[in-house]
């Protein structure tokens, strides 16, 4: 992430071992595999005389250097913060135990103990460094001398593995614990360094792992603990590793705050803009550029075109397809040629961008008076309405939770936004069809009933506004609040609850990766005043805070549960409903994945219900997102493996698959604007017979408003570079076998998943892909 510039120095150089550093960096980076590495390059491969890889640098033989240690940093994601006193290794008696140990060793002639260490730096542009890193290795029985690792101008490049031999003069009995010390070197300025991993195997041939995996800046330690995925209940027995977890927790409690962004709203992290944020949260540099790059060249595009300065409506339909040619896609395209069809109107509620809101209906509502004659045309024939609720072939979708939302202004034009309902029958060839749609929760006079019968652009326009309405509820609830809000708690909450070593923060954290970006950023350009929902939207700024405050105060730990979610909804046997059908089916793997990991970890009921780390964590998310809410049915503690299995599932699912469905079609369905307009100019017709198109391109969003909505689903819908595919972890933070074979099996079952799916796909119109496995990202990050 940081550019190594060289060329405004005007220093003369000190040393040739300076110069070799700059030139060996400047090479292209060794296309390193860390797996395979890890494999092929154990002990096996070791150097069995030591050679080039004993190492303690000449210039930290003068014990003075050490005082050049700026702060200890327990393992943590934070940036800045020092671990106590008590935990810090004494520079006065670090220097002098080194200075014993090395006249004991010369006058006694005792046998220094060799450890064989491994460091691997990040494999992409920007991890490697400059500084000095000198490493401390702490045992049962004690702890070695910091000591230098410099294999002369050749350390820490980008994907290299670099191999040391550290001595110690005793055996330092079982490995607890690493200091990695980051100093400057000679004349280099500070220049942060991405360590992944580091190795270590003792002369007994045993290995240890300890896992990194995050940017080390500025001058300072960072201990790291051994690999194995441990409950605080397990460190009960030492001292040692039961503070550095606690100190862990400390620490990063002071980089994660919580803060409001808006009342009503889910927890958010306290950050004041992104450049504040943790680099260890932030997007990677590949990840940034795409992201960037994507959002001018719309941008750019849409400016040359002249679009984004005209304020006119579409003189025509056929007009707005100029606008996306150049970003066409085959489902936009389907979309453009289908929407007015009431069967692909249907088709959307079960395989669209938001495939979460309908359901069974069971009886006509009070404020929804529809009857048998109005229907009576849609329904087959010989059947009634009556015998249709009863058969479970009748569908509701109600967005009263629109009711009393204030609308928005753009460029001076009052916007609207209806509150319909709207009426749903499955036909005997199993095609969803609207068959009424009412524009207000208060039927009368003002608000009658639109039918299929009805004059086409009355008919049309009436979709519009259920459209409308969906877009809102999609953006804000299923979209905005179920997924990113809600995995922003989840964030938080690990960072600020579980230490590294415990075996629910190695599960999760690949699943929480850049959604506090993402999420920073969506705040500041996209949800704001003046950001792009404020700027193309019927609901604007301040209607997004109170559709948001709504939907907290309605979310159910069981609508964020799959199963539940569809067997509260009476939505188990609707047909062609592959946003369940695939669900479901990740659903449970994920679940067969996280129950191996927690009985591999818990291995009881106890031990769940008597860890006070994992306790908090789960407090936390239920202050902080249901708002300490009851009745939301989440749990506010875990007692069993099955309550934990069921919970983690649910956040993996959310993180992954949930976002996958309600974001990667945001492009697909909404570039044609007519099929999901996000702001609609004119208020709902409130008697029937008037409508014309030229009425419908006055209602919809002019060329500029378009545009700006146009270009944010564009960059929205893509995933950015560096892509993390489910299940598809290359930062290996559990290092015992076993969970590695639990991750192995969870890529079998998602792949046999996806072959389904592939196959499904083949005989489908529209194939639904949003949730096929290697299209579905780890975690959150668009
Ligand atoms: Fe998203």
């Amino acid at each position: 992430m940081r550019l190594k510039i060289f060329w405004s120095w005007k220093e003369n150089w000190r040393s040739l071992e300076g110069l070799h550093r700059v030139l060996c960096f400047m090479k292209t980076p060794p296309a390193a595999n860390h797996e395979k590495w890890g494999k092929g390059r154990g002990l096996g491969n070791w150097d069995p005389n030591g050679g080039k890889l004993a190492m303690i640098r000449k210039r930290y033989k003068n014990p003075a250097s050490f005082s050049r240690t700026q702060g200890t940093v327990a393992a943590s994601l934070g940036k800045s913060c020092h671990c106590p006193e008590d935990l810090k290794p004494s520079k006065d008696l670090e220097e002098s135990s080194w200075r014993t140990q090395q006249a004991e060793s010369k006058s006694e002639g005792t046998p220094m103990i060799s450890y064989k260490v491994q460091v691997a730096t990040g494999n992409f542009w920007g991890s490697g460094t400059f500084n000095s890193i000198s490493i401390t290795l702490v045992g049962s029985k004690g702890e070695s001398p910091k000591q230098s690792l410099n294999n002369v101008g050749k350390d820490f490049l980008p994907g290299a593995v670099d191999e040391y031999e550290v001595s110690s003069d005793r055996d330092l009995g079982t490995l607890l614990l690493i200091r990695l010390h980051k100093e400057p070197y000679m004349f280099f300025p500070e220049d942060s360094w991405y360590c992944s991993f580091v190795q270590l195997i003792t002369p007994q041939g045993e290995t240890y792992r300890f896992p990194c995996y995050q940017w080390i800046e500025g001058h300072r330690t960072l201990e790291l603990r051994e690999g194995t995925g441990k409950l605080a209940c397990e460190d009960a027995e030492n001292p040692l590793l039961l503070r550095h977890r606690a100190e862990e927790l400390k620490v990063r409690q002071g980089c994660y705050s919580w803060a409001e962004f808006a009342p009503g709203m889910p927890q958010c992290l306290a950050v004041e803009n992104i450049e504040e944020m943790d680099t260890n949260v932030k997007f990677s540099f590949t990840k940034l550029s795409t992201f960037l790059l994507r959002s001018k060249l719309t941008k750019v595009e849409m400016k040359l075109k002249g679009f984004l300065g005209c304020r006119q409506s579409w003189k025509k339909l056929e007009d707005i397809r100029r606008v996306f040619w150049f970003n066409k896609t085959p489902i936009s395209e389907y979309v453009a040629d289908h929407w007015m069809d009431d069967a692909f109107f249907g088709y959307q509620y079960l395989n669209g961008v938001n495939p979460v809101v309908i359901q069974k209906c069971t009886e006509i509502p009070a404020n929804f008076p529809v009857t048998q004659e109005m229907v009576a045309t849609s329904l087959a024939e010989g059947s009634s309405l009556q015998q249709e609720l009863q058969k479970g072939n009748i569908f509701l979708v109600d967005y009263k939770i629109l009711q009393g939302i204030p609308t928005n202004t753009i460029e001076g034009q009052q916007q609207y936004m209806a509150v319909p309902l709207c009426l749903l029958y499955q036909t005997p060839s199993v095609d969803l069809m609207p068959i009424a749609i009412q524009l207000s929760q208060t039927p009368g006079p003002d608000s009658p009933i639109f039918l299929p019968t009805d004059p086409e652009w009355d008919w049309t326009l009436a979709k519009m506004w259920v459209r409308n309405a969906d877009f809102h509820v999609h953006q804000n609830i299923s979209h905005l609040l179920r997924t990113h809000l809600i995995a922003e708690v989840f964030a938080v909450a690990t960072l600020r609850q579980l230490p590294m070593c415990h075996p629910v923060f190695k599960l999760l954290l690949p699943h929480l990766r850049y959604t506090l970006q993402i999420n920073a950023f969506a705040r500041v350009r996209l949800i704001m005043k003046g950001g792009m929902m404020d700027q193309a939207t019927s609901a604007g700024y301040k209607g997004i805070v109170p559709i948001v405050g709504k939907g907290t105060q309605e979310m159910t730990y069981a609508s964020l549960c799959l199963p539940d979610d569809i067997e509260a909804r009476g939505v188990a046997s609707v047909s062609n409903y592959y946003y369940r059908d695939d669900g479901l089916k990740i659903w449970a793997a994920i679940k067969s994945y996280v129950s191996n990991i927690v009985q591999f970890y818990y291995k009881n009921d106890e031990r769940v219900e008597s860890d006070p780390e994992l306790q908090a964590w789960v407090l936390e998310i239920f202050k902080e997102s249901f708002k300490n809410r009851k009745t939301s049915g989440a749990p506010s503690s875990l007692k069993t493996m099955a309550e934990l299995t069921k919970f983690l599932t649910m956040v993996i699912f959310t993180c992954s698959a949930q976002h996958a469905a309600v974001n990667s079609g945001q492009y697909d369905f909404g570039a044609w604007i007519p099929n999901i307009p996000p702001s609609m100019r004119r208020p709902p017709p409130k008697v029937k017979g008037m409508v014309t198109l030229e009425d419908v391109l006055e209602t919809i969003p002019p060329i500029n408003t378009t545009c700006i909505a146009l270009s944010s689903l564009w960059l929205l819908s893509n995933e950015a570079g560096d892509r993390r595919p489910l299940g598809y972890y290359p930062d290996e933070h559990f290092t015992e076998d076993e969970p590695k074979q639990f991750i192995k099996a969870f890529q079998v079952c998602l792949a046999e998943i996806s072959e389904e799916i592939n196959k499904r796909n083949k005989s489908l119109p529209l194939p639904y892909n949003y949730m096929n496995p290697p299209e579905i990202e780890n975690s959150i990050s668009i």
